[in-house]
């Protein structure tokens, strides 16, 4: 089994490449189904979901779909004036739009509860949510859960596959599972 250390803490594998290609194709399979007859725009919210997405949308077959990305504070909730606080904002117009909005990690689901409340606000059609990671034992917002889940995982610290350590290690081919040593 392979192992990494940053910053002092080790990590063993817990997904290997093999297994998460898997995870994402079958994720990638169910959109499919619902979505064939649709024209979805994906929403990728910065930056951890970047790998994710870029499986995910090459997963799909036979559907004709935007990707779009976004980014938003991790200190945001709402503003004094309702407004989210993006970093990089939406560049694109949802009104009427079936948006599938993508995410490494739902945890809180504080992201996605208050991403949902925007794009309802800016007319999108419908909205659903594709993770490859879900802790449903941290969700807080029941409007959060997400539609489409590679796994779950219980409240554990995993690093790689987009998922980061302040900012480094998104860019391993695994995801790997803190050790408790
Ligand atoms: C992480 C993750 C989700 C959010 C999930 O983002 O990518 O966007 O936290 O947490 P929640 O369900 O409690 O809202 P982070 O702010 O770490 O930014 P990053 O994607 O750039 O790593």
């Amino acid at each position: 089994m392979r192992t990494v250390e940053e910053q002092g803490y080790h990590f063993e594998e817990w997904l290997t490449p093999e297994q998460i290609a898997a995870d994402v194709q079958e994720v990638g399979n169910r959109i499919s189904v619902d979505y064939h007859d649709k024209e979805p725009l994906f929403v990728v919210i910065l930056n951890g979901a970047f790998v994710f997405a870029a499986d995910l949308i090459r997963a799909l077959k036979d559907v004709r779909c935007e990707i779009t990305f976004i980014r938003v504070s991790s200190y945001w909730g709402m503003s004094s004036t309702g407004q989210l606080e993006f970093i990089v904002p939406l560049q694109q117009v949802v009104d009427n739009r079936d948006v599938v909005i993508v995410e490494d990690i739902v945890d809180s689901g504080l992201t996605i509860h208050q991403l949902k409340a925007y794009l309802r606000a800016e007319g999108a059609s419908s909205i659903r949510v594709a993770t490859m990671l879900y802790k449903p034992n941290k969700l807080e917002y029941n409007d959060a859960k997400p539609d489409y889940v590679g796994r779950e995982i219980s409240d554990e610290f995993v690093i790689g596959y987009g998922l980061d350590f302040d900012g480094f290690v998104r860019n391993l081919d695994a995801i790997y599972k803190v050790k408790n040593n």
